[in-house]
């Protein structure tokens, strides 16, 4: 197959493109197309053949669940089974935009979607691509971050072609996302409100508007989540986590190696960060040399996507 390329102005995306996305779509087909996080990559939700082309195309495990993606909250009722208060008080503020609920699915939502469990993650992009992709095809979209499964993330067209080219359909073309890091996940269906995933959406801001929201191990978050696997986002390239930038030296053992060097701002390093592994990846270095940034709420999700990506 070959994979075709659509550039679009990302704030006023031609209604024309837009339209034979949708029809792809529509036809059980994939396209990738930019969010406000990363580069997901979509098929109809509804349709169990298109959502298992997702997992063939990425390689992807079938235990690993997909989120569903609505252009608003009015297209929750057609995949979820229940709507909790803190679901409603979390979408109220912070949708469209960065942040993932999983909530009990819907009887007719496909397993293919859920990995055959009883929840479904759901979220509304507010990119104006993606927005515009959700409307014109008129169906809820199952959309991972559009990579090869453990590998990084894609935050600009061409991540996608070179990881996925030859086995999706069409990539609509937007430019770099915003924010670079894929959304915040909480799961609403325990008492209480857990976080599955950092992002760009905190803790603190999530505490915010639901009150406490438990984090890590203490509910088994990684079971709740199987993306969440230690080994993700990996370039090809080794990547080390040392404690002191002076240490580069002395742990490179006299390989050729790169060190990762991020802004200073927590959302700014977000922008940045796979796009700064996609490149130093290219490189052809033995090793990629980073500083973990401070253990502070602003910057859990790129320490998490660091670790990861470090893990062997
Ligand atoms: O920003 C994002 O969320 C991007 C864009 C494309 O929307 N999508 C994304 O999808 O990052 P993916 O598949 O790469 O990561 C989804 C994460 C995985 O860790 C998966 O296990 C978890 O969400 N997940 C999906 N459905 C779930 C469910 N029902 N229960 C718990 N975790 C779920
Ligand atoms: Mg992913």
């Amino acid at each position: 197959m070959t994979t075709e390329i659509a550039t679009l102005d990302p704030n006023c995306p031609d209604p024309a493109v837009i339209a034979r996305a949708a029809g792809l779509v529509r036809a059980g087909r994939l396209v990738a197309f930019p969010t406000e996080t990363v580069y997901g990559l979509g098929a109809n939700a509804l349709d169990p053949a298109a959502v298992r082309r997702i997992f063939w195309a990425k390689g992807r495990p079938s235990t690993n669940p997909i989120i569903v993606h609505l252009s608003d909250t009015s297209g929750v009722a057609n995949v979820a089974s229940a709507w909790p208060e803190t679901a409603a008080r979390l979408a109220a503020r912070f949708w469209p935009g960065p942040l993932t609920i999983v909530v009990p699915k819907h009887r007719d939502l496909p397993d293919e979607v859920t990995a055959t469990g009883p929840t479904v993650a759901v979220r509304c992009p507010s990119h104006p691509v993606a927005q515009a992709l959700l409307r014109a095809a008129g169906v809820p979209l199952a959309a991972p971050s559009a990579n090869r499964s453990t590998e990084l993330s894609p935050t600009r067209a061409e991540h996608v072609l070179k990881s996925l080219g030859g086995r999706i359909d069409l990539i609509l073309d937007g430019g770099p996302c915003p924010g670079g890091i894929e959304s915040t996940v909480v799961d609403v269906t325990g008492t209480g409100v857990q976080l599955l995933r950092p992002g760009q959406i905190t803790v603190p801001m999530l505490e915010a508007v639901v009150g406490q929201v438990a984090t890590s191990a203490e509910n088994n978050a990684i079971a709740r989540s199987p993306g969440q696997m230690p080994r993700h986002y990996s370039p090809r390239t080794r990547l080390m986590i040392l404690d002191e930038i002076s240490q580069a030296k002395e742990m490179s053992e006299g390989k050729n190696y790169a060190v990762l060097t991020l802004p200073t701002d927590p959302i700014a390093a977000a922008a940045e960060l796979f796009a700064e592994l996609h490149r130093l990846d290219e490189c052809g270095h033995d090793l990629i040399l980073v500083q973990l940034p401070p253990d502070t709420p602003e910057w859990a999700a790129v320490r998490d996507r660091l670790s990861r990506a470090a893990s062997k």
